[in-house]
């Protein structure tokens, strides 16, 4: 294999040496119970405190306002269920409002919520990928008890307007949550700026191990807690904290606030050079909004291939990429989040998603490029699609408005 070039990092992110230095000795000679009354434990609670600290102050929030968890989907889920749960069912208030594009840790959290009783209001999105917010308006009542809206896709990378988001929902009297797992680390937030009520995140989509994340309540907000036991976390989230994965948050956590000023505008000038070397394959469009999109995130829908085909040829020449269309999970369906933004079933096949990260370099974009763009001709040479294609067809044109 010429080269290596992981180009996955909104799956997950390779650990980094200040998150791995920092974990260390909570995986050795730390080993106390944070709980416990001898010095060896006190070591481990000041840890998380700590870690408490980092994390806090890169949201601008109170340490108080912060619950660890095992991870964005654990966080998404206390804040939907933690919320109505706490409001019991006799409350009028008994309406959640999300959007199509949300990641399935917020939508099978809400299927599950309407099979026992709740209602869920899906927002749409425009072809870019911006929640309609015209509809969001029109579309809380009395009986709204939250909207969550994801800050950042994980799939075509648009940002949305959080603030205008923040004070729709204040204005109409209701809560508003934000599954910032993709956006934290990889853009400033500041919940009391933007008035975010309550916020989810990951460490692992940012340099830290996986299984371990955080939820950002604001103070006053009551949540039910979804597992019940010895009371950590100021009784909202118990179970012996994992020490050693909270450290790692933190630290990441740490990292980021210090250091977002120099590796943003690096990993996004990568991010500009593949998607103008990969837009110029013919028939090749980014998705997503072109500006307020994550820093590393190139999004794509290419025409006459088939995504999967293309990320599996693309891992033989030792690049890990991904795609929305994934037909071995038996389904033959395109992304949710491509068919939300008004993309042809046919085209939103053809999906890549090469999400870029500090660790990246010039050389690994102009490998990324010149290796798709191969692949990208080697696979139409062999389709019939493309042969009628080409025998005179019209472009197709995407993103009607
Ligand atoms: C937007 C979004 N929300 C939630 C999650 C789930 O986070 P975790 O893997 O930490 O459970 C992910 C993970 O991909 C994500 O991208």
């Amino acid at each position: 294999m010429e080269r290596v070039v992981y180009s996955d990092n909104a799956a997950t992110t390779p650990i980094s040496k200040n998150v791995y230095n920092a974990m260390l000795p909570y995986l050795t000679t730390g080993y106390g119970n944070p709980s416990s009354l001898y010095s060896l434990a006190r070591e481990e609670k000041k840890a998380l405190d700590q870690a408490r600290a980092y994390t806090a102050e890169c949201l601008n929030c109170s340490p108080d306002e912060i619950i660890f968890t095992s991870g964005g989907s654990e966080a998404d889920n206390l804040a939907l269920k933690g919320l109505l749960f706490a409001r019991g069912f006799s409350k009028e208030k008994k309406q959640i409002i999300t959007s199509t594009i949300e990641h399935h840790a917020i939508l099978h959290t809400c299927e599950f919520l309407e099979r026992i009783g709740y209602e869920v209001t899906y927002i749409g999105v425009d072809g870019e990928g911006h929640i309609k917010m015209d509809e969001l308006e029109q579309a809380i009542s009395d009986k709204t008890a939250l909207v969550s809206i994801m800050a950042a896709n994980n799939e075509i990378g648009t940002i949305q307007d959080l603030k205008a988001i923040a004070d729709l929902c204040h204005k109409k009297g209701t809560l508003f949550h934000t599954d910032a797992v993709q956006a934290v680390g990889h853009m400033h937030i500041d919940v009391k700026e933007m008035g975010i009520d309550m916020l989810s995140l990951s460490a692992h989509k940012i340099r830290g191990p996986k299984g371990v994340g955080a939820l950002y309540c604001r103070k006053g907000i009551h949540l039910e807690p979804l597992i019940h036991g010895g009371g950590q976390e100021n009784g909202k989230r118990s179970g012996t904290e994992n020490v050693a994965g909270i450290v790692g948050l933190g630290e990441a956590m740490r990292y980021a606030h210090e250091h977002m000023d120099e590796y943003l505008p690096y990993v996004a000038r990568l991010r500009d050079r593949l998607i103008e070397g990969v837009c110029k394959i013919p028939y090749t469009q980014l998705t997503g909004d072109p500006v307020n999109r994550l820093p590393g995130t190139a999004s794509f829908v290419i025409e006459c291939i088939e995504g999967e085909s293309l990320v599996l040829r693309l891992d033989l020449a030792g690049i890990a990429s991904s795609t929305g269309s994934a037909c071995s999970t038996g389904s033959l369906d395109p992304s949710h989040v491509l068919m939300a933004i008004g993309l042809p079933h046919e085209i939103a096949h053809g999906s890549l998603r090469v999400t870029l990260g500090e660790q990246n370099t010039e050389e690994d974009v102009d490998y990324l490029i010149e290796k798709i763009t191969y692949v990208v001709k080697t696979l139409r040479d062999m389709s019939p699609v493309w042969d009628e294609k080409m025998s005179g067809e019209p472009m197709l044109k995407l993103f009607d408005k």
